[in-house]
């Protein structure tokens, strides 16, 4: 027999088991009350009945009291039993028909459970309209489904970008190492380091994705604590100083010291500005400038990185968060990113309850990020 036919023959036993014992448990009920009335109607009710005889104003010679007794019982025998039958009958209807209704939901629920475990995660259960705990479950079973299916989703487009950004550096090595191989490209200084600069860009990758992994699986521990908005624009803009001045690029800070605090994991704080600026630097031409701001906005903070670099085109803004996503068509050699940057930096800024949007006025002018955090509660007065 295959596995299928096992789960099969085995959910088919719990159905007639489920018959079984509804029908059993309604005629334990009927049995009970069956000799509960006799015991009643035989011990009480024919000692009451003589004794309303003799005292009624019915002339009531030996034989006529008899026989009305007998009657009496005899009535009272017939229509228990009319009556058990009659309720015998109701509950075999009855436990038919909530064990076809019970077996048809929990047979969906099975079915669509085979499915799931089958990797068909789009199986859903309709609503069983059985009361709350069958729809509770059917629920929580498509509340699953659906989880799985998002995240079967993520895995297919994580495997395919990976695949896709894994096979330029791949190619230029293999392509590199044959030309050495056949005497067309000598192993001078120059090949080496384009073959370093590719190895470079798969450790890159690597470990970009081992962090994007973890902050979109929601796998970020936040370290929190009470921080100083102009404190954080402070030490990110100094972390970002030396490349932005050998790339020639100004970096200008603009944080007043009075704004509310922030409640967040400086580190990861300073790894959302770093990426922010990062990007700034590199699309920005020397003579250039980024600014680096904070200010209040009702009940929030806003960081804010401006530059005045080459912009990003509206076509683009609403997708550079994704994963891999680069609005440049070269595909980057001078920048090298691997377009995960914003989609780490997106994630960081929801783990901390925060947004993140991209603004430009298209390109040649410029870019804004804005990073939108919630202000902490006030500290308590001491
Ligand atoms: N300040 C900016 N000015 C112009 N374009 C930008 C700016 N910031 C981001 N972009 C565009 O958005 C794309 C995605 O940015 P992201 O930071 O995710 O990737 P990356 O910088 O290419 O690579 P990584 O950050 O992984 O090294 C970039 O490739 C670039 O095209
Ligand atoms: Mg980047």
């Amino acid at each position: 027999m295959t596995a299928d036919g096992g789960r099969r023959q085995t959910a088919r036993g719990s159905r007639s088991g489920l018959t079984g014992r509804l029908l059993t448990a309604l005629a334990l009920v009927l049995v009970t009350a069956g000799v509960t009335a006799w015991l009643v109607a035989g011990v009480v009710g024919p000692p009451i009945f003589h004794e309303h005889m003799l005292r009624s104003d019915v002339e009531a010679t030996g034989s006529a009291v008899s026989h009305a007794e007998e009657a009496f019982l005899t009535a009272g025998a017939l229509s228990l039993l009319i009556a058990l039958g009659t309720a015998a009958l109701v509950a075999l209807g009855v436990s038919l028909f909530l064990t076809r209704r019970i077996g048809a939901s929990l047979g969906q629920l099975t079915s669509a459970a085979q499915l799931v475990a089958g990797g068909r995660f789009e199986a859903r259960v309709p609503d069983p309209g059985m009361g709350p705990e069958l729809d509770e479950l059917a629920g929580a079973f498509n509340h699953m489904a659906a989880r799985l299916d998002e995240s079967e989703g993520l895995r297919r487009r994580l495997l395919s970008d990976v695949a896709h950004e894994l096979r330029t550096p791949v190619a230029t090595l293999s392509a590199q190492l044959e030309s050495i191989e056949d005497g067309v490209v000598p192993l001078d200084e120059a090949t080496i380091q384009v073959l370093r600069d590719q190895g470079a860009r798969l450790t890159r990758l690597a470990e970009d994705l081992a962090a994007v992994t973890r902050a979109e699986s929601g796998d970020v521990r936040l370290d929190v604590s009470r921080r100083q908005p102009a404190e954080l624009v402070a030490a990110a803009a100094a972390a970002v100083g030396p490349r932005a001045e050998a790339a020639g690029v100004a970096v200008v800070t603009d944080a007043p010291a009075d704004l509310p605090a922030l409640l967040v994991d400086p580190e990861r704080i300073a790894q959302v500005l770093g990426n922010l600026l990062d990007n700034a630097v590199r699309h920005t031409p020397a003579g250039g400038t980024v600014t680096l701001g904070a200010r209040a906005a009702r009940g929030r903070v806003e960081l804010t990185v401006r530059d005045t670099g080459e912009g990003i085109g509206a076509q683009h803004l609403p997708h550079v968060f994704e994963r891999f996503y680069r609005a440049d068509d070269a595909r980057d050699r001078h920048s090298g990113g691997s377009g995960i940057g914003l989609a780490i930096t997106k994630a960081l800024v929801e783990a901390h309850g925060g947004t993140v949007r991209a603004t430009s006025e298209g390109r040649g002018h410029g870019s804004t990020f804005v990073v939108s955090l919630p202000a902490a509660p006030a500290a308590p007065v001491r």
